[in-house]
């Protein structure tokens, strides 16, 4: 089989992309990261880049010239698949047009619920009974794209944020792989 390339946007912890990179080590994985992208410069997941040797690149987003040497990185490593793992900003509209269909991005609720920020201390707020977490497409709407799969989770009387997103986080890790192995099979 020949793996497809795959590059993941960061800005923080990374532990999306660990799950990401210990998958794609198996072999019958349709992907390969060939390149991590943060748009912070102390996020955490870079150190994994380093761990791991894989190339990585930080990026401020503000200035145009840095988006255009980003199309440029990513064309030449020619990557095919974009992992959106925990990247906390809003991509430009004209790039998510170039790479239409090609970004996919999780997200900690049960989509269309609770788009946006904060997801856990809404759901918890409005005293759901369950949450969960979406990988879906990315579209030029914030958390608004075909949905790929979710993930569910139920909410005990004990639960808090930190313990919700640890338990959301847990089935992250497994629906990030499997959407990409459903979007490839
Ligand atoms: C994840 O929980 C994801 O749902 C959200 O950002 C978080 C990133 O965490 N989009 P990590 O950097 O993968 O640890």
């Amino acid at each position: 089989m020949v793996k497809k390339n795959c590059c993941v946007f960061i800005s923080g912890k990374g532990t999306n992309l660990l799950a990401l990179i210990r998958s794609s080590r198996s072999y019958n994985f349709p992907i390969n990261i060939k390149l991590i992208i943060s748009n912070r410069k102390n996020a955490k997941g870079i150190l994994l880049a380093k761990k791991f040797s894989i190339p990585f690149k930080i990026i401020n987003q503000k200035n145009k010239l840095n988006e255009l040497e980003v199309i440029n990185e990513l064309k030449k490593n020619k990557i095919s698949i974009i992992c959106l793992a925990g990247y906390m900003n809003i991509l430009p509209k004209k790039f998510i047009k170039g790479f239409n269909g090609k970004i996919i991005n999780i997200h900690p609720s049960l989509l269309p619920k609770y788009k946006g920020l904060d997801t856990f201390s809404r759901v918890l707020k409005f005293k759901e009974k369950s949450t969960g977490c979406t990988v879906h497409y990315v579209n030029e709407k914030l958390d608004s794209g075909k949905i790929i799969l979710k993930k569910k989770i139920f909410i005990s009387s004990k639960d808090n944020k930190e313990t919700l997103k640890k338990k959301v986080q847990k089935k992250e890790y497994i629906a990030f792989s499997e959407a990409i192995f459903k979007i490839y099979n």
